[in-house]
């Protein structure tokens, strides 16, 4: 691929372009900031770490300056503010959706066939409202999380295994917040069911602390995280560039699958060049269902929040 764009220099983009960059997944990066300087200054010292890195891909900076982002592939969209201890998130909605909307046609009107991924929070009203602004193929508008979410919950089961996180497989659906639904049935390690190794009293535990687990990043440091987000996005960037068709939770839109229409929610799905080439569909128990169900309806409570601002009229 000849180039990819991250929009936002912050703690999340700019580890994303260094992963890409790292992967020498194409012939150029360029990072986007609103901040003079910010993403100018990154793109320099990533690519100062080139000869280190043993890579190739160009990494450009710009304030602003959307001619620059012309002709990429893939756009990925980290720009807004992460959630400060004690800030509502009906007010990250109102600040990130305007700035997601901004980015989003700003970028589509340089590089109108590329695919994008969003990283901004909430991530599933931010996925609906780039998709809005886009106005393009749903199956090119998605959204990162359930890869930064399934890879905390491996982590932990890694941890109380004391086993190594490559030979867990994970399922983890649903929003990217308190609702996410890990599903254990379809989580084993080197193919021994996660219920064999774990009792259900381990397992809860588990599963409680991976859906707090950007909430004790963010009482940690003050901000949210930024290693494995922008890891996590730069995993699904590769996928489509060599389109590798790996199958990887994905915040994905919902057009009667899991008997829901018109959303965005995590969902695993097969992602390749054209990106996604299938959302699948897991045979999930009734416990399962609820849980899902649960989630999405969070989802659309924090969706009527987008829809009142009315950005799209
Ligand atoms: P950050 O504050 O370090 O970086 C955000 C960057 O966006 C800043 O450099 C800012 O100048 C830039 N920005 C703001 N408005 C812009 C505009 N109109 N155009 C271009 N750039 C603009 O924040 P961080 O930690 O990088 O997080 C970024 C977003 O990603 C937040 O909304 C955060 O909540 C979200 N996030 C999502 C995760 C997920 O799993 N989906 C995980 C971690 C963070
Ligand atoms: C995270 O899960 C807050 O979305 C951010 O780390």
């Amino acid at each position: 691929m000849k180039k990819i764009t991250v929009i936002g220099a912050g703690n999340v983009g700019a580890t994303c372009a260094n992963v890409i960059a790292h992967k020498d997944l194409c012939r150029e990066v360029v990072i986007v900031d609103i901040k003079e300087g910010v993403a100018e200054g990154k793109a320099l010292d990533i690519w100062q770490t080139s000869s280190i890195n043993d890579f190739n891909t160009r990494i450009t900076g710009v304030t602003n300056n959307y001619l620059a982002t012309k002709g990429s592939g893939v756009i990925v969209i980290t720009s807004g503010i992460p959630r400060k201890p004690g800030m509502s998130r009906d007010d990250l909605i109102k600040t990130n959706a305007s700035i997601v909307k901004d980015v989003t046609e700003k970028a589509i009107r340089y590089s109108p066939d590329a695919i994008i991924i969003v990283v901004s929070n909430p991530l599933d009203v931010m996925t609906y409202a780039a998709y809005q602004a886009a106005n393009k193929d749903h199956k090119k508008v998605f959204g990162m999380a359930g890869i930064l979410d399934t890879g905390r919950y491996k982590a932990f089961i890694a941890q109380a295994l004391d086993v190594s996180p490559k030979d867990i497989h994970a399922m983890l659906m649903g929003g990217h917040g308190d609702s996410m639904v890990p599903l254990r049935r379809y989580t084993s390690v080197a193919g021994v069911p996660i219920t064999e190794l774990l009792n259900d009293e381990e397992l809860d535990k588990i599963d409680e602390r991976t859906r707090k687990g950007g909430g004790e990043l963010v009482n940690l440091m003050g901000t949210s995280a930024w290693y494995a987000p922008g890891a996590a996005a730069a995993m699904m960037v590769e996928a489509i560039v060599d389109d590798e068709h790996r199958i990887y939770p994905v915040c994905a839109y919902l057009n009667g699958e899991y008997n829901l229409k018109d959303i965005y929610m995590g969902v695993p799905v097969k992602l390749g060049k054209n990106g996604i080439e299938e959302v699948i569909e897991l045979d999930m128990n009734d416990r399962e269902k609820d849980m899902v169900q649960e989630s999405a309806k969070s989802i659309r409570e924090a969706m009527v929040v987008l829809d009142k601002m009315k950005l799209f009229e």
